[in-house]
């Protein structure tokens, strides 16, 4: 990092900082940071997953203004909104999607390409260690149980039963209004503190919440923030309004890195001018 790029990000960091790790050296359980490197990679994995656009480790693989805890809220801390609590359990798991059995740090890799509509970051890359370090020290003393089915620890966000529902767009359009657009804006595009929801800067339409079931299911437990009292009705008219506005198109071989790069993608080496859209 040149000194200059450094004296330009310092500011942001120190504004950051109640954010950043909040001055927390404690897991959910109790647990106290490890001693030496190790715990200061873990907290180097809280700082990146909070300023994941603007984080000088992280913002190169980043296309669009969400951070990680922009979906895994209070530092991935909360018990159901894409919550990092005892996540690390288990993994590694099957992915139907990849159809192999992928690592945590594949599973945080798939979130760069998708909800942060960027480039795959390295296996073992200095970001990837560090936010796999962190998530895993929140699951410290958690026994393993390896998850056969899918990629998900056993608080994932709970999927809210739509059976017999019908989505409405147009309901869903007033309930936004009325909701969300204080803080998300009428046009979707957010501003300095609160998150896109669609346009050019939002997840890509390769990411979970892309999905209106997945997205009414997070909705559900997450927004309106500190508020979280829409019905599962409410919650799925509004997923159906959102997802309804164009955001950016996912093309699996844009968001390799270069063969150079790559190493192992899903355990072949496939070449990133190849790989096949999944
Ligand atoms: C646009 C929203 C969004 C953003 C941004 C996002 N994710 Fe996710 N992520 C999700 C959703 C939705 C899931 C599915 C899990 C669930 O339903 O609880 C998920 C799943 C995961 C999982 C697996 C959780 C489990 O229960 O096994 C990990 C790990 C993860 N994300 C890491 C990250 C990291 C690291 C970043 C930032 C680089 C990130 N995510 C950014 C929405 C997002
Ligand atoms: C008080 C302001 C506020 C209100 C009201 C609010 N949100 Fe949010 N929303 C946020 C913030 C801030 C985040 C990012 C979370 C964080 O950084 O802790 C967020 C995150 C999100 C995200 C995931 C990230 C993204 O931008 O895609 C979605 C989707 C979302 N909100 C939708 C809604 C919907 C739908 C409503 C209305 C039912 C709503 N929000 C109401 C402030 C708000």
């Amino acid at each position: 990092m040149t000194l200059l790029y450094a004296l330009t990000w310092m500011p942001i960091l120190l504004l950051n900082q109640p954010v950043g790790f909040a001055g927390e050296t404690r897991s959910i359980a109790g647990n106290t940071l490890p001693a030496g490197r190790l715990g200061e990679v873990i907290k180097l994995g809280e700082s990146i997953i909070t300023e994941t656009s603007q984080h000088p480790l992280s913002s190169r693989y980043v296309g669009n203004d969400l951070n990680c805890t922009s979906c895994h809220l209070n530092s991935g801390r909360h018990h159901h909104a894409g919550s990092f609590l005892k996540t690390a359990t288990a993994y590694p798991a099957w992915s139907p999607r990849e159809q192999r059995v992928i690592t945590l740090e594949d599973r945080i890799l798939n979130c760069f390409m998708r909800s942060q509509n960027g480039q795959r970051p390295p296996n073992g890359s200095e970001v990837s260690v560090a936010i796999a370090a962190y998530i895993t020290w929140l699951s410290e003393g958690d026994s393993i149980k390896l998850n056969p089915l899918k990629p998900l620890g056993p608080n994932h966000t709970p999927a809210v039963n739509l059976e017999g529902m019908k989505a409405n767009v147009q309901r869903g359009k007033t309930l936004y209004v009325d909701r969300c657009a204080d803080c998300h804006g009428n046009n979707g595009l957010g501003d300095l503190s609160n998150p896109p929801v669609w346009g050019p800067n939002s997840y890509n339409d390769g990411a979970g919440l892309s999905r209106v079931p997945k997205l009414a299911s997070w909705l559900k437990v997450a927004m309106p923030l500190d508020d979280e009292d829409l019905t599962v009705q409410e919650a799925l008219d509004i997923a159906a309004y959102i997802n309804s506005h164009p955001r950016p198109h996912f093309d699996l071989p844009a968001h390799l890195p270069s063969d150079e790069r790559l190493g192992e993608y899903n355990g072949v080496r496939e070449s990133s001018s190849h790989a096949k859209e999944r």
